[in-house]
C-alpha cells in the first residue's frame, strides 16, 4: 500500500481526530454515540452521514462512501496517500520515517522550493501592480478582467530583460540552482537566465493549493503565445488542472464543472460567478487528470471547439476516458461555434447565456460517441463494418460491464453487425466484488457484523459454532475470522477492532465503516442475531444431506433455537421497545 511502515501508520491514525478533519467541512450534531452531518460527497436535505469518534470511521447511508480519515483526506480534498499520511504526521509533530526512497533533509527542500514558488508568485503580482506593469495592466483591462480575480488567481507580470528572479531572491550559486530546480531559470551558454520574460503570469496550484508553478503568455505578438513551467518533481502537466484548488469546493456544492482548454477560459467563467472550471496545462487531457475530475464530479462538461481541431481533442478525451466511465457517471460534451471559445462567448453574451448552452447544448458521452463513430467511418456498407470494428476496439477498453453491453446493443443498432469481441465478463476488480459481496449479504448477517464491531466484546461470548458463520463468503469470512483472532490477543475489550480491519482490508474500509456507523445494535437485539446466524447456519447444513443422527441433533438445537427467541420477542414486548 505504501512505504509507510505499519506502526507509524497506527502512530498517525492514533493522533489524528477524524472528527476535526471532517468538522472543517461539515456541520456534525451528536447523535448516539456517533456524529451526524450532511454528506459533502452528494447533495441532500437531512443528514445521512455519519462519523464515529470512537472508531475514526466515516459513512454516509445516502451515498455509500465511507472510511478512515486517510480515505476522507483523498476522496474529500484529493490528496493522495502519502500526502494524506504526510498531512497528518506533521500536524500532529510526527517526524515522518525515512527510507531509501526518501533522503534525508527531502522535506526540507520540498518545503523551501514551495516557499520559493509562493513568494515568486507573489513577486511577480508586485511587478503587475509596479511600475513596470502598466502594460499587462493595460492588457488585463482591454481583455475585461476584473480586480478581484486578478488577484485571488494571483496574476502576475514578469517585466522584460533578465534578472528579475535574482532581484528577488539573490544570486549565490545555491540560489541560481534551487530557482533552476522550480523551473523560473534556465542555465544557458553564458549561465542563468529568467524563464518568463515580459510576460503576463498565471499561478498554477496543485490540489493542496500550493503554488507549484506557471503559465506566461506574451503580450502581443510572439512564440510561444503560452509559455509554462517544465516539468519539475512538483509540477506534472499531466495530473494537474487549473483551478482545481480554488474551484474544488464549489464543484462539489453545485455539481458543475466545465473543463475548458485555457487559463483564460476558466478564469473568465469564474469572473461571471461561474467557479465550476477547470482545464489542463496546455497538453491534451489525459486518463490521470479525468480520473480526477470524475472525483469531483459525476457529470462534468467537457467544452470544446467546433472546428476541426477540437472535434479531435473531443474524441481524444473521450477515447481516454472509456476505461474510466461507469453507468453512474454522465459526462457530457459541448462543441461551441467555430472560432469561439468559452471567454469569448462569455464577454459577448454573458453567463447566464453560457449556463443555457451548457444546459442545453451539451450532448451526453454515448450520442457524441455515436456521432464521432460515424463520421470517422463514412458512408455505406463498408463505413457500416469499419464503425463496428472501431467500435468493438473502443468497447474493450471499457470496464463496466453493464455501460459496454448498452453501448455495444447501440452500435450493432446503428450498424446492423452483431460484434464479436470483448463478449467475455472481464475479472471481476476489487470495487465490483466488494459490491457483489455486500449485496450478497443479507439484513441479519449485516446487522450481526455492525453489532459485534460496535461492542467487540461481544466476540468472547459467541458460540463456539460462530466460527463458520461465514464460510462461504470469502472476503467477509476473513475480515470476520481476523477479527477472532484480534480480539483473542487483546488485552482488553477497548481495542479499536474495527480501526485495524479498515486498515488492514483498505478494500472493505467501506463496508467496515458502515457497519460501525449504523444504528447501534442493543444487546436484545444483538442476541436475537446471534440465534438467527445460528438458525441459518443450521439450515444450509441441513441441505447438505447429513447422517440421521446428525440431522436429529440439528433439528433439536434448532428447536432450541426457535424457542430462545420466543422469549426474546416476549421480553422485547414487554420492555415495549
Ligand atoms: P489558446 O491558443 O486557445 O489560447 O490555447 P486561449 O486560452 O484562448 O488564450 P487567449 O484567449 O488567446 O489568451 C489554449 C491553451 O493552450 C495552452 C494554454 O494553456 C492555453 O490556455 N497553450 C496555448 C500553450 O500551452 N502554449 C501555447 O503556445 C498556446
Ligand atoms: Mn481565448
Amino acid at each position: 500500500m505504501s512505504h509507510f511502515p505499519p506502526s507509524f501508520l497506527d502512530e498517525v491514525m492514533a493522533r489524528s481526530d477524524i472528527v476535526e478533519i471532517i468538522g472543517r467541512h461539515v456541520e456534525l450534531k451528536k447523535s448516539g454515540t456517533n456524529l451526524m452531518g450532511l454528506c459533502p460527497f452528494h447533495h441532500e436535505k437531512s443528514p445521512s452521514f455519519s462519523v464515529s469518534p470512537d472508531k475514526q470511521l466515516y459513512y454516509c447511508f445516502g451515498c455509500g462512501k465511507g472510511g478512515g480519515v486517510f480515505q476522507f483526506l483523498m476522496e474529500h480534498d484529493g490528496y493522495s496517500f502519502p500526502e494524506a499520511v504526510e498531512y497528518l504526521a506533521e500536524k500532529s509533530g510526527l517526524e515522518i520515517p525515512q527510507d531509501s526512497e526518501r533522503k534525508p533533509g527531502d522535506e526540507a527542500r520540498q518545503q523551501q522550493a514551495f516557499d520559493m514558488l509562493d513568494r515568486a508568485s507573489d513577486a511577480m503580482s508586485r511587478a503587475l501592480h509596479g511600475e513596470q506593469g502598466g502594460k499587462a495592466r493595460e492588457y488585463l483591462k482591454n481583455r475585461g478582467l476584473p480586480a478581484a480575480i486578478i488577484r485571488d488567481y494571483r496574476l502576475g507580470y514578469t517585466p522584460a530583460g533578465y534578472g528579475f528572479m535574482n532581484k528577488v531572491f539573490g544570486s549565490d550559486a545555491r540560489t541560481n540552482s534551487q530557482l533552476e530546480a522550480v523551473g523560473l531559470l534556465f542555465k544557458g551558454d553564458h549561465g542563468y537566465g529568467d524563464r518568463f520574460r515580459d510576460r503576463l503570469m498565471f499561478t498554477i496550484c496543485d490540489r493542496r493549493g500550493r503554488v507549484v508553478g506557471f503559465g506566461g503568455r506574451v503580450l502581443g505578438e510572439g512564440e510561444p503565445k503560452y509559455l509554462n513551467s517544465p516539468e519539475t518533481r512538483w509540477f506534472h502537466k499531466s495530473s494537474l488542472l487549473y483551478g482545481f484548488s480554488e474551484h474544488r469546493d464549489s464543484i462539489r456544492k453545485t455539481k458543475q464543472l466545465v473543463i475548458v482548454e485555457g487559463y483564460m477560459d476558466v478564469l473568465a467563467l469564474a469572473a461571471h460567478g461561474l467557479k465550476i472550471g477547470l482545464a489542463p496545462l496546455g497538453t491534451a487531457i489525459g486518463e490521470a487528470q479525468i480520473r480526477e475530475i470524475f472525483r469531483l464530479c459525476d457529470s462534468p462538461v467537457f467544452a470544446f471547439d467546433g472546428d476541426r481541431a477540437g472535434r479531435q481533442a473531443a474524441w481524444r478525451a473521450l477515447d481516454r476516458m472509456l476505461p474510466l466511465l461507469k453507468a453512474e457517471l454522465t459526462p457530457r460534451f459541448l462543441y461551441l461555434p467555430e472560432g469561439e471559445d468559452p471567454d469569448s462567448l462569455l464577454k459577448a453574451k454573458g453567463g447566464e447565456a453560457f449556463q443555457q448552452r451548457i444546459d442545453e447544448d451539451s450532448k451526453p458521452v454515448l450520442e457524441t460517441w455515436l456521432t464521432g463513430l460515424k463520421l470517422l467511418a463514412g458512408q455505406g456498407a463498408d463505413g457500416r463494418a469499419r464503425m463496428a470494428k472501431k467500435a468493438d476496439a473502443m468497447l474493450a477498453t471499457m470496464t463496466d460491464n453493464y455501460l459496454q453491453q448498452a453501448w455495444r446493443q447501440e452500435v450493432e443498432q446503428a450498424t446492423g453487425i452483431s460484434l464479436q469481441q470483448g463478449r467475455q465478463r472481464p475479472a471481476l476488480r476489487p470495487n465490483e466484488l466488494q459490491s457483489k459481496q455486500q449485496s450478497e449479504l443479507n439484513h441479519v448477517q449485516e446487522r450481526f457484523l455492525a453489532g459485534l464491531l460496535q461492542r467487540p466484546a461481544r466476540f468472547h461470548s459467541l458460540p463456539d459454532i460462530a466460527a463458520g458463520f461465514f464460510v462461504d463468503k470469502d472476503g467477509i469470512n476473513l475480515i470476520y475470522s481476523r477479527a477472532f483472532s484480534m480480539q483473542a490477543d487483546a488485552e482488553d475489550d477497548n481495542t479499536d477492532i474495527a480501526r485495524q480491519l479498515a486498515q488492514e482490508f483498505p478494500d472493505y474500509q467501506t463496508m467496515i465503516s458502515r457497519w460501525v456507523n449504523q444504528a447501534t445494535v442493543q444487546d436484545i437485539e444483538y442476541k436475537s442475531l446471534v440465534l438467527d446466524m445460528e438458525a441459518n447456519d443450521i439450515r444450509r447444513r441441513m441441505k447438505r444431506g447429513l447422517n440421521l443422527d446428525e440431522s436429529v441433533r440439528l433439528q433439536k438445537r434448532l428447536s432450541v433455537l426457535q424457542q430462545q427467541q420466543r422469549q426474546l420477542s416476549e421480553q422485547l414486548s414487554d420492555t415495549g421497545a
